[in-house]
């Protein structure tokens, strides 16, 4: 294990874990007996892996204290100790805790319907495959693989076992998203033929990746996976077509050896007063759950964004040849100095203009801009108002639609295994386009056919 700013490697963690998987299970539990009966309906009954601020936050207390009616949490489990205490805290639930190396014996004694998957990235995989071995099924956050290996694994499991996973795509459920479904699926500019996505990461929100695992591609298999799948996974389902064919570059151009001093962490750093960097943990609302279990694992929530061991490319371009050919032109920066998105559908008959704004140092009351101008026709040009609650709302959109009965899915929001796959096998071409300097065919990547009906 590295000293600095990680968690456990992948490899070993696999080494641990197979030990235990190879193990043949007493009695695979079914999802139907592991339902609790409250009078006349059946509470689901939920597991939550990986207990940092997503998990905790974003999961663990909102089915501990909103969706009581229909769902119970009953274990929490992480690999870190001291953080499964706090999240613990934090969500207030009875539930019991387990260390990451007893996650079979938390499934039998526990009886999940469902594990929430909510790890470091590189993990999901090996967890989502543990979880449907043992009868239950995933509710996964993005990315769902970090290497195409994974995407096998997964695949073969949820067919072996029937069991079913849930890639969990907030970015979905924004209002301005949703508007561009809206619009492309309305056929209103008719076929189109290229797109554009530009994605603005800032000094704050940009640089916090390079502070964390996610500066070091064997956890997040770089911002191209753990970001970007994100966006792919839009493109994807706006555009209601499936990635063939990527071409990529990127460099890490920004942080890592970019500088000329750099320490193992900010809070030790002799450079604090003239590094524009310098992040104080003691002012972070969440820095219990990093502070106190740091020593257990080696886990720095404030690693330096200088350290020379950064491999997560900061600049990248990525061009994608769709199987209903269109072409997307797709950059991501993580080092601007306003936080956004520009994105735009050029059309049969005419373009849709769309620009999100996130943070920046000048006057927006709006959540975004929006124009269609058609071709030898006129302009038009709306905005979309700001909303409240996290991602602007839309992470209480995704828990709703998930978690409430009788949800309509108009727009085809949830997502299963294929769609979590194909986001990530974009950006997973996309690095190795960029580490062979060669297009990438994502039929390639896997052995499953792609055209399985899964
Ligand atoms: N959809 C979104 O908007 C969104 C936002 C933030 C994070 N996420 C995703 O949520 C996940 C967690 O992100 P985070 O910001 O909470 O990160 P984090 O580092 O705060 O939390 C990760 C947790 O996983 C635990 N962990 C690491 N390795 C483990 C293992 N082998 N077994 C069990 N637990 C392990 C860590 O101890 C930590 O508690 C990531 O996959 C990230 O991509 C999604």
């Amino acid at each position: 294990m590295k000293k600095s700013n990680n968690i456990i490697d992948r490899r070993k963690f696999i080494e641990k874990t197979s030990r235990a998987a190879v193990t043949p299970l007493i009695a695979p539990l079914m999802g139907s007996a592991a339902t609790i009966k409250v009078g006349e309906t059946q509470k689901k009954k939920y597991a939550l892996v990986g207990t940092g601020v997503r998990g905790t936050y974003a999961w663990g207390k909102p089915i501990a204290q909103e969706y009581g009616d229909h769902l119970e949490m009953v274990a929490l489990c992480d690999i870190n100790m001291s953080r499964l205490v706090y999240a613990k805290k934090v969500i207030d639930t009875k539930a019991p805790i387990y260390h990451s190396s007893e996650f079979e014996k938390m499934i039998s004694q526990t009886q999940p319907d469902t594990v929430v998957i909510t790890t470091t990235d590189c993990f999901h995989a090996t967890y989502a495959s543990k979880a449907m071995e043992l009868g239950c099924d995933v509710l996964s956050e993005k990315p769902l693989v970090t290497e195409a290996q994974q995407g096998q694994e997964i695949v073969d499991m949820e067919k072996r076992t029937g069991k079913k996973i849930t890639t969990t795509f907030n970015a979905r459920f924004g209002n301005s998203t949703e508007e561009i479904k809206r619009i492309i699926s309305s056929g209103e500019l008719g076929r189109v033929i290229s797109a554009e996505y530009q994605e603005y990461l800032d000094v704050d929100h940009g640089a916090s990746y390079f502070r964390r695992w996610h500066g070091k591609k064997r956890y997040s298999g770089s911002l191209l996976v753990h970001k970007a799948s994100h966006h792919f996974d839009q493109m994807n389902w706006w555009l209601d077509s499936e990635p063939d064919t990527v071409n990529a570059f990127g460099k890490v151009a920004f942080y890592g050896k970019n500088h000329s001093f750099r320490a193992r962490n900010c809070r030790t750093c002799q450079f604090k007063e003239q590094c524009d960097f310098y992040w104080d943990i003691n002012k972070y609302e969440s820095k219990d759950l990093y502070l106190e279990g740091e020593n257990e694992d080696g886990y720095l929530r404030d690693g330096c964004v200088w350290d020379n061991d950064i491999d997560t490319y900061d600049t990248m371009t990525v061009e994608v040849k769709y199987a209903n050919e269109v072409l997307l032109s797709y950059s991501l920066n993580a080092y601007m100095p306003y936080e956004g998105q520009m994105i735009a559908f050029n059309c049969e008959q005419g373009r849709l203009e769309v620009r999100n704004y996130h943070r920046q140092p000048w006057e927006v009351d709006v959540a975004a801009d929006f124009r269609i101008t058609k071709s030898f026709k006129g302009t038009k040009a709306w905005s979309i108002p700001k909303s409240t609650g996290e991602h602007g709302g839309a992470d209480k959109k995704l828990r709703d639609k998930l978690f409430l009965p009788n949800q309509p899915d108009t727009l085809n929001q949830v997502a299963g295994s294929r769609a979590g796959l194909m986001s990530s096998l974009i950006g997973i071409a996309a690095v190795q386009s960029i580490e062979t300097n060669q297009k990438v065919k994502i039929s390639d990547l896997v052995n499953f056919p792609l055209s399985w009906g899964w």
